[in-house]
Parts: structure tokens; C-alpha cells; sequence
């Protein structure tokens, strides 16, 4: 997906995909594993850090120095509870189609495609409606690129603010240059929280993820809010970090979010969906669910 200012020193990626596909290395597919070059996976981890194009490692750079406590809290009042617009799911399918008008066909997946892609694997896999419209709908809070908002604000792995940055993100030493690593109350583990305080209690960096949970929370069962909320929430589901911080509800819902992390990452070089057939489907699927209108 390409936005408005792509070449501009703010927006390093070529496309927000461009993150994804990246997360994609870092976290290589377990069936990768090559049983006659066992060495191959363990070659993959180490050079992860090396060969991250300079595009993402800048972008990694700007989100990691400019999400900030205060950040977070400036976009929590400007876009909670979501109130910029009434549109119907579709009619947000629309518009961040219209984001991709310039894109590359030959490397870029319009968003559709990802959506019915993640969604398709889910529903191969028998599992009930509201999983496989979590996974339609997962990545649809890319509308505050519409918005306006920078890339590192919108993509990239989520982690919480107002707190010890974990040395579990990736790139953790760009940390350094955030203006929030000089503030005394949120240099311990806990910060600004307290020890299993439940995550619905911490802010988190700011976000597809956070603001689309808000634009559905109402219509959908917990696991699906937390698929959502914390999709990318890698040092989390992927890397155990902020255990600390967790609740009981959390500690359960968390095997729901790694469960929907496969369907996210690893269903994109499957065949390509047919658009149109599917349709029909997913319109009662989200007319099951969703309202006409949802706020945005
Ligand atoms: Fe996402
Ligand atoms: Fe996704």
C-alpha cells in the first residue's frame, strides 16, 4: 500500500508492505526449514539484522524515536473514541483502495487480496465466522494513512509506552534517541504501570492495531478484540517479552493472538484470491457482525 508522500525523508518505505515482508524474514515460516540443509533457518536468524533494507531499518529508526508517551496520548484524543467518519466496512475497503493507485502490481498485494488471503486460510482451516472475519478485516485501521498519519505511525511492531523499552524489540538501540528513554519514571520495568496490571491498561505505541480494535471492539468476542489489538505486537506473541505486565485475561487471550499470527504472515504467496467469487460470502459475513455504518 503506498501513500501520499512516500519519498519524503518521513516515509521510508516504498509501501507499508513493505514492514510486513520484513517481519516476514525476521520470523522465517517453521515449513521453511530445509531437512537436507539444516543449517539454512538457523542462517536465515543470524543474518536478519544485516540484510533488513535500509528503508525498514530507517523506518524502524523514526517510529521507535517519535512513539512516545506523550505521542500515544495526543493520538488517543485525536482519533478516540473513532469520530472523523460514518462508513461502512466496504466503503473503507473503497478508500484504502485508493491508496494503491500507484503501487507496483508486480511486488505490491492490494490490501484486499491480504485480507481475503488471511481470511481464506482461516476458513480453510474450519474455524468459526468471527475468526475468519477477524482476518478479513485485521488490517483495515491502515486507514489513518488516509488520515494523514506517517508510516511509523500507522505499521511496524507494536510495543508499550511509558515503560523500560524491552532490548526484545527489534532494533532496540534506536530506543536511545527516544526522548522518553530520559525520563526518569518510565525507565524501570513497569514504568508508569504496575505488575500485572492488564494490558488494556497500557498504552501502546500507536497504530493500525490499537485504532481498529477501537472501530470494532463493540461488534466482536474478546479473542478476536485481541487478534486484532495486538497483531503485531511481536515482542509480545513472538518474543515473550511483558510478561510482567499481563493480567489473567490477557494471559488467556494471548494464545488466540498467536494463533492468528500464522494466517497473517504466512498466507501471502499462496494463489492469488478471486476477488469477485469470494464476495458474496464475505458480505454476509460482515453483515453478520459489523452495523451499515461504523464510526472511523
Ligand atoms: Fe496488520
Ligand atoms: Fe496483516
Amino acid at each position: 500500500m503506498n501513500d501520499n508522500n512516500r519519498n519524503s525523508s518521513d516515509q521510508p518505505l516504498a509501501d507499508l508492505d513493505e514492514w510486513q515482508d520484513d517481519v516476514e524474514r525476521r520470523y522465517p515460516e517453521p515449513q521453511d526449514f530445509n531437512p537436507t540443509d539444516p543449517n539454512k533457518k538457523k542462517d536465515q536468524f543470524r543474518d536478519y539484522r544485516a540484510d533488513v533494507r535500509p528503508s525498514v531499518k530507517e523506518f524502524y529508526r523514526l517510529n521507535h524515536i517519535r512513539q512516545t508517551v506523550d505521542f500515544v496520548r495526543s493520538k488517543h484524543a485525536e482519533y478516540l473514541p473513532p469520530n472523523k467518519r460514518e462508513m461502512s466496512l466496504w466503503e473503507a475497503t473503497e478508500v484504502l483502495d485508493t491508496l494503491v493507485d500507484d503501487s507496483d502490481p508486480d511486488t505490491n498485494v492490494p490490501q484486499i487480496e491480504h485480507a481475503l488471503q488471511t481470511a481464506e486460510s482461516i476458513r480453510e482451516q474450519g474455524h468459526p465466522r468471527w475468526f475468519i472475519l477477524t482476518g478479513f478485516i485485521h488490517d483495515m485501521g491502515k486507514m489513518l494513512c488516509v488520515f494523514g498519519e506517517p508510516q511509523w505511525a500507522v505499521v511496524g511492531d507494536t510495543f508499550p509506552v511509558g515503560c523500560r523499552f524491552s532490548d526484545k524489540i527489534v532494533f532496540p538501540e534506536f530506543f536511545a534517541d527516544n526522548p522518553d528513554s530520559k525520563a526518569p519514571e518510565y525507565q524501570t520495568e513497569c514504568g508508569i504501570y504496575s505488575p500485572g496490571c492488564g494490558l488494556d491498561n497500557v498504552l501502546m505505541s500507536w497504530g493500525h492495531d490499537e485504532y481498529l480494535y477501537h472501530v470494532t471492539k463493540d461488534y466482536l468476542p474478546l479473542e478476536a478484540q485481541y487478534m486484532i489489538r495486538y497483531h503485531s505486537f511481536y515482542p509480545l506473541h513472538r518474543e515473550g517479552a511483558y510478561q510482567h505486565l499481563l493480567n489473567e485475561q490477557d494471559k488467556k487471550m494471548l494464545p488466540w493472538v498467536k494463533k492468528f499470527n500464522p494466517f497473517d504472515l504466512y498466507t501471502k504467496s499462496h494463489q492469488r484470491p478471486d476477488v469477485q467469487a469470494l464476495m458474496p460470502f464475505y458480505q454476509d459475513l460482515v453483515a453478520e457482525f459489523l452495523p451499515d455504518k461504523l464510526k472511523w
